[in-house]
């Protein structure tokens, strides 16, 4: 894992050099970004939530969520708006009184949905309170042998699954959700002119609202006015900021400059 970790880096550094940019970052801030890289690990990791600190103070083991296994079946809108979910780890909090009362886990853990968080005869505390993780990494390789691959990230191109129906996930659990058409005028993606010589980056509404909502991007990581982000460059997004807020932790990561460099170079 340490020698993957350091090749990528270095590719990663080499073409960063190599393509040069009108405002080069300087060397300190690019070994300072390039420290922060790194989805890096295992496929099956990439994208696994774990949550320690009250599961050790209450002498449990840790909690391990994989967005993986989830995102195939719900869309993020699910989690992240309708069940409140919040995209900065740990922020939720979540607590055993919560989810036995119906929140967060325990709104599909409910032992009809998916198994129950309720303690009985054959309680699953274990299944989520994870001592071993060999058994989830087995349930990675079976679940991702059928889809389309890629190379970084969790391994899986999971556009091309969504858009082939290879995965349908349930956009809403709510009963009366009332649908939001996407406006016209965001159908026709957005050009981003990036001074890269890999080419621009095309930004499409419509793709991401698959999967997501206005208020996972407005107005907290993007301006809704075009253009209108300040400081948004690559050293930001390497950082987890902006398009890096999802495509550093669950959505494919920064590493894969050609699926947004799209447009060939100048
Ligand atoms: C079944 C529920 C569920 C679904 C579906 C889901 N998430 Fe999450 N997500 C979570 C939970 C739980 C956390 C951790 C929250 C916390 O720590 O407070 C999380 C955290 C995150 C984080 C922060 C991760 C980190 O390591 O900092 C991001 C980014 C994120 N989700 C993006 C997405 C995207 C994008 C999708 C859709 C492709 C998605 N999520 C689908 C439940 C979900
Ligand atoms: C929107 C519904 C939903 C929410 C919310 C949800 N889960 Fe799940 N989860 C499922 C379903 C459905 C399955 C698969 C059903 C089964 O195996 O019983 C599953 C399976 C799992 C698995 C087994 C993973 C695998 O695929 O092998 C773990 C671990 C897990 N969930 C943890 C969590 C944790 C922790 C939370 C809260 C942070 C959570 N889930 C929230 C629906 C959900
Ligand atoms: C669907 C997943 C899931 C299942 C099943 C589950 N838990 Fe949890 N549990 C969580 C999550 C998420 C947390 C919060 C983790 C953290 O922050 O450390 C948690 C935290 C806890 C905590 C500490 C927090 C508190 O509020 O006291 C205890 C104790 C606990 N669980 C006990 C259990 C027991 C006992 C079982 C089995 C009867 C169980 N859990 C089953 C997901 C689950
Ligand atoms: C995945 C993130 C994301 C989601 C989800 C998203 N947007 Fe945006 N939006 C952006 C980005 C990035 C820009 C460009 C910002 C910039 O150039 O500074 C933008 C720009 C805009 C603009 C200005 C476009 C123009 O051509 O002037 C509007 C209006 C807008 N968004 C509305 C919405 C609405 C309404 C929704 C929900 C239907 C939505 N956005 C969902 C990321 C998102
Ligand atoms: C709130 C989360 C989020 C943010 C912020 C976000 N994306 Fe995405 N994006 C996704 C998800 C989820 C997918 C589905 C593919 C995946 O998960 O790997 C996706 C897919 C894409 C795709 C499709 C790739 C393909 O091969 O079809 C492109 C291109 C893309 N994003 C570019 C961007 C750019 C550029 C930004 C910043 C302006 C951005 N995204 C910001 C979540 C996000
Ligand atoms: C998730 C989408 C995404 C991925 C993946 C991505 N970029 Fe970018 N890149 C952007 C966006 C957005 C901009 C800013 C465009 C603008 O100026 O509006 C940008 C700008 C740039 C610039 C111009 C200088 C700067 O700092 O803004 C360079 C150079 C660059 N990217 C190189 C790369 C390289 C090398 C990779 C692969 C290691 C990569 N990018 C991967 C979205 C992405």
């Amino acid at each position: 894992m340490l020698i993957r970790f350091s090749t990528i880096v270095s590719l990663v550094v080499l073409s960063l050099l190599l393509i040069g940019s009108g405002e080069a970052q300087d060397r300190e801030d690019l070994g300072r970004d390039m420290k922060m890289m790194p989805p890096n690990g295992p496929f099956w990791e990439y994208g696994n939530v774990v949550m320690r600190r009250k599961s050790k103070k209450a002498g449990m083991a840790p909690v391990v969520f994989p967005h993986w296994s989830h995102r195939a079946k719900y869309t993020c809108r699910v989690c992240h708006l309708e069940l409140e979910f919040s995209m900065n780890i740990g922020e939720t909090g979540i607590t055993r009184e919560q989810y036995l009362a119906g929140k967060f886990c325990g709104a599909c853990h409910d032992g009809k949905t998916a198994f129950t968080v309720q303690s009985g005869t054959a309680p699953n505390c274990d299944k989520c309170h994870m001592k071993d993780t060999q058994p989830l990494e087995k349930r990675f390789n079976e679940f991702a042998k059928g889809l389309p691959k890629s190379s970084y990230g969790n391994g899986i191109n999971w556009s091309e699954a969504l858009v082939n129906e290879m995965i349908t996930p349930i956009n809403s659990i709510i009963s009366k959700r009332t649908d939001m058409e996407l406006p016209n005028k965001l159908k026709a993606p957005i050009k981003m002119k990036s001074y890269s010589q890999r080419g621009d980056v095309i930004f499409s509404h419509e793709a991401h609202f698959a999967e997501l909502d206005c208020a996972s991007c407005h107005p907290d990581i993007f301006n809704i006015k075009k253009r209108g982000t300040k400081n948004f460059d690559m050293g930001s997004n390497i950082s987890r900021k902006y398009c890096g807020a999802c495509h550093m932790m669950v959505a494919f990561p920064m590493n894969d400059c050609s699926r947004c460099h799209m447009v060939a170079a100048r």
